[in-house]
């Protein structure tokens, strides 16, 4: 069973985990270093015992250095999402947007937490200001205690991961991550899709891309990133033109935004490598049962 963080994310790649893991593992490293580490769903499922784990959204590493400090634990995520929850149904939903308003002034990561798993389809999105800018879900009784109990066991997973093992999470460019890690580490990028989503905390052009690649092609360590192959209207270019020279294996992969079966968006998945693996097809297949392929960028497209 995959560990699935307790923040959510629109771009979350808990599904893809076990894929990515297949790929790290065709390397041995000592270090985990992710500058993109959004929700740590892929680190959590990977599990390295020494990882560098970073963002530039500060609410993200905020979070999760107070789980390692044992500022946020099960039981204070409990108190807090039980009390407010209980408002939340009060007000009918307007105490909402009172959490709403208060983490804008305070940033409170347990408010976080409360805002990730009550806003609208799970989203997580900034205004230019850098506003928590999502919509309620309208749904008052959204913490019912089912969901209240699941939500921490979630935290008590990830606490565990992050206690049993060495791990620092930082607020900053992947640029300075980039340039900290050395041959023996391996590189995990998620950055935000080229030509897809993008907001405060998200924006990225291709000037951010080619700096991605010139900053990895300049580091002596592997290294992996997940990028978009195609959908079903268009094919990702910059393959082609930015990464050719890496490996790529391509899966299908449904982002789910919301619970509803229309909110299904079928996109082909690629992880390109600076490293040839050999994929076990059978570990594969009953993760994803989809079609793996595995062909090098360069002669693909
Ligand atoms: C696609 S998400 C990562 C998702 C993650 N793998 C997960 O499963 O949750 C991309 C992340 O990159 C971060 N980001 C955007 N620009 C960045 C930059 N210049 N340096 C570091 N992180 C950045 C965003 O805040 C976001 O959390």
């Amino acid at each position: 069973m995959a560990t699935v963080p307790p923040i959510k994310s629109q771009g979350i790649k808990t599904k893809l985990s076990a894929w990515i893991k297949v790929h790290a593992e065709s390397r041995s490293y000592t270090r985990w270093i992710e500058p993109f580490m959004g929700t740590g769903s892929v680190v959590f499922n990977v599990q390295p015992e020494k990882a560098i784990l970073c963002d530039t959204n500060p609410h993200l590493i905020n979070f999760y250095n107070a789980v390692k400090s044992g500022s946020i634990t099960s039981a204070k995520a409990r108190e807090h999402l039980s009390h407010e929850g209980s408002e939340l149904l009060r007000s009918n939903g307007e105490h909402y947007y009172i959490v709403r308003n208060r983490f804008n002034a305070t940033g409170d990561p347990l408010d976080f937490l409360f805002l990730s798993r009550s806003c609208f389809n799970g989203m997580m999105r900034f205004s230019k200001r850098g506003n928590f800018n999502v919509p309620f879900c309208k749904k008052p009784n959204r913490f019912a205690p089912a969901l209240v109990t699941k939500i921490c066991n979630q935290i008590e997973n990830v606490s565990k991961i992050i206690h049993r093992n060495d791990y620092q999470f930082l607020c900053q460019d992947f640029q300075d991550t980039i340039d900290s890690a050395d041959s023996q580490d391996m590189i995990y990028c998620d950055p935000p899709y080229i030509g897809r989503h993008v907001d405060y905390f998200d924006s990225w052009d291709v000037s951010l891309e080619l700096r991605l690649r010139n900053s990895l092609v300049g580091s002596d360590a592997n290294f992996m990133i997940s990028t978009w192959l195609e959908n079903k209207y268009r094919k990702n270019s910059y393959i082609g033109e930015i990464w050719g020279g890496c490996y790529i294996s391509t899966i299908e992969h449904f982002y789910h935004v919301g619970a509803k079966e229309s909110n299904r968006n079928k996109i082909t998945e690629a992880l390109l490598t600076n490293y040839s693996t050999k994929m076990s097809i059978d570990v594969l297949r009953p993760e994803s049962n989809v079609q793996v392929m595995h062909h090098m960028a360069g002669t693909l497209l």
